[in-house]
């Protein structure tokens, strides 16, 4: 495993990130066997940073992480994230620290290494939507900021997920060390330029613009939920349905658009549709971890498979600019 350096931080992180959420399910619906083994086996392969959220599985990720790490005697690091309801929008600064002091508990841990917060960022509050405004986003730093001073967090990051203009605002004021940042092979834009006319929200080049502020950068949806692996079938751990994030309306076409990235599979550059996906993701010198949400053991060794191999080599990068082009 290599480790890079997680923005103005100390922090080194592992390439490979393991993302606790419920799309891939398992600290959310595995057993507890298959929890303890992954992540066991995660630790021996070198990764070294775990992504949890109070809203995956309404805590139990957290809880189930928390167990293991201490059944394991584990020391990594551990990211976890507030997610701030409607009724908590007109006291952010107390719901931020409430919910905290929550997910510390339920993780059982005095400390965590990074706390982001989860909603989406508007230039404006739309609680329809649970985004918060940037008006919003001070009350928040302050917040951050106390339960660093306590001691109870030691660095704190924002979702890179919401409106791009209120995007890169929150990137140049909030002071944050840390952003997760959609950053796949159906959606780059967070990485790279897109031509005009392209599908998606562009997040225009939110990665760089992050580095630039010295934020790490956390990549997430590297497999477009599961997407990028070219089947609809899902793992009975995984989520059986993905609501996609900044790509098509529905999963099946995210699939479907996945099929134009197989011929990087068929001419050898490599040996699977979800090793592409996952070298592309670490193939960003911007990007610090590139998180895998997995549904059992097997798919993290997949994963570490993949990020073994290092990133996609040039001509293989020249190849999807052309598949990319190809089909407009
Ligand atoms: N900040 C945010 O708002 C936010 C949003 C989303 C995610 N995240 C973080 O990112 C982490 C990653 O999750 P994600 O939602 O972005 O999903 P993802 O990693 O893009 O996709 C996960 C899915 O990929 C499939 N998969 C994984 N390894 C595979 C393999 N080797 N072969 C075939 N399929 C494989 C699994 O589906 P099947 O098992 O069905 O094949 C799994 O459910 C989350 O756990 C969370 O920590 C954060």
């Amino acid at each position: 495993m290599r480790y890079r350096a997680f923005g103005r931080t100390d922090l080194q992180v592992s390439e490979l990130g393991f993302g606790c959420g419920s799309v891939g399910g398992l600290l959310v619906r595995g057993t507890w066997r298959e929890m303890v083994a992954t992540v066991e086996r995660a630790i021996a392969l070198g990764v070294n940073y775990f992504d949890t959220a109070s809203l995956y599985g309404e805590g139990r990720s957290e809880v189930n992480l928390g167990a293991v790490l201490r059944e394991l005697g584990a020391e990594v690091l551990v990211g976890t994230k507030v997610r701030l309801t409607p009724a908590e929008m007109g006291h952010l600064h107390d719901a931020v620290l409430a919910s905290a002091e929550a997910s510390l508990k339920r993780l059982q841990m005095d400390c965590v290494d990074i706390l982001h917060l989860h909603n989406p960022i508007h230039l404006h509050q739309d609680p329809d939507r649970s985004a918060v405004g940037l008006a919003d986003l001070p009350p928040i730093v302050d917040a951050f900021q106390r339960l660093q001073a306590q001691g109870k967090i030691r660095w704190y990051g924002i979702n890179g997920l919401g409106e791009t203009a209120a995007l890169h605002q929150a990137v140049a004021t909030t002071g944050a060390h840390s952003i997760q940042t959609c950053y796949n092979l159906l959606n780059p834009s967070a990485g790279q330029p897109v031509p005009p006319g392209f599908p998606f929200q562009d997040y225009r080049d939110l990665i760089a613009q992050s580095t630039q502020r010295g934020l790490g950068v956390i990549a997430i949806r590297v497999l477009a939920g599961g997407a990028l692996s070219g089947t609809v079938h899902r793992h009975p751990t995984a989520a059986p349905t993905v609501s996609p994030i900044a790509t098509s309306t529905d999963y099946a076409q995210d699939v479907a658009q996945a099929q134009r990235f197989r011929p990087l599979v068929e001419e050898g550059y490599v040996a699977s549709s979800v090793e592409a996906a996952i070298r592309f993701a670490i193939s960003h010198a911007g990007v610090s971890t590139a998180l895998v949400g997995v549904s059992s053991l097997d798919q993290l060794e997949q994963a570490a498979d993949a990020v073994a191999k290092g990133p996609l080599p040039v001509a293989a990068l020249t190849r999807l600019a052309t598949l990319r082009k190809r089909d407009g």
